[in-house]
């Protein structure tokens, strides 16, 4: 395993969160574990606390000020910052006639603009070998109905992370994102209990990709989409046929 890091994790207080960070605590990482929901954070705090390594803050980091602030208060707190594990996101469902164009917005925000806000008050405080984290889907090239603000919304993540990742390259810097399909977490199994357990991704496997592009084993890593999608299968068939009638011979 690589040398502790100094991370900031966004949106920690979600699904992936506690699998994510126990793989970094770990390696020893020192963490400042942010999100907006206060309850989620202080049991955050109760499990990971004692390390002395692991702390909170409560802070939106998809606002300019709140993932400010979360910068600076992780760079004081650790004396230097790593990197960025961006786990904020957002998830929603419906066909384009009856999804209003405020749920575009809200996924927009969400996936995509929270990345560029959250990045952008990291970057200036990271060095070589500064690392970046995003997580997508294949979705975002493969889409299917009914999830167009979704799969648009982690799309423009996915572009967005993979043209930065050029610009910070020169800087020794590693932007990576990590494509995701569905991860296994009490949330999903109630929520989707139709979905085979074996066909979906273990928690534990995410916080392990994180720590591989966080660490300087994937020092050779710049701009990847890297698929951890245990045996979850995406056909483009899944898209839908072609309309009935559609290429059948005129008679
Ligand atoms: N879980 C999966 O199966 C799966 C599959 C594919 C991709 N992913 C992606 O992997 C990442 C982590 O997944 P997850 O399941 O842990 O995500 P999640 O639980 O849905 O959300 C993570 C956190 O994002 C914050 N958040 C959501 N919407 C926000 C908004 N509009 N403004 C500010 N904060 C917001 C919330 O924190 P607060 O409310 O505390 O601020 C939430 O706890 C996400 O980007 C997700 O899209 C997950």
């Amino acid at each position: 395993m690589s040398a502790p890091r100094a991370l900031l994790v966004t949106g920690a207080t979600g699904r992936l969160g506690e699998a994510t960070v126990r793989c970094l605590a770990d390696r020893g990482d020192q963490l400042l574990l942010t999100g907006r929901n206060e309850k989620r954070l202080a049991e955050l705090a109760a499990t990971f606390g004692g390390s002395g390594t692991v702390g909170t803050l409560p802070a939106d980091a998809t606002e300019p000020e709140g993932a400010q602030h979360a910068a600076a208060e992780a760079v004081q707190r650790f004396g230097r910052l790593d990197g960025l594990v961006h786990l904020v996101g957002g998830f929603s469902v419906g066909p384009v006639m009856l999804t209003d164009v405020s749920a575009y917005e809200e996924q927009l925000k969400a996936n995509f603009l929270s990345a560029v806000v959250a990045t952008q008050a990291v970057l200036p405080h990271l060095s070589e070998g500064g690392r970046l984290v995003y997580f997508g889907t294949p979705l975002a090239g493969e889409p299917l109905a009914a999830m167009s603000s979704y799969a648009a919304s982690k799309a423009a993540l996915t572009t967005w992370m993979r043209s930065m990742a050029h610009e910070v390259k020169n800087r020794g810097i590693h932007a990576n994102l990590i494509s995701l399909t569905l991860v296994d977490t009490p949330e999903m199994r109630k929520e989707m209990p139709h979905v085979d357990p074996a066909l979906t991704v273990e928690a534990e496997l995410v916080g392990r990709a994180v720590r591989f592009l966080t660490g300087t084993e994937s020092d050779g890593l710049y701009g990847g989409v890297v698929p951890v999608v245990g045996k979850f299968g995406f056909s483009s068939a899944l898209a839908g046929g072609p309309p009935p009638g559609a290429g059948r011979p005129a008679r």
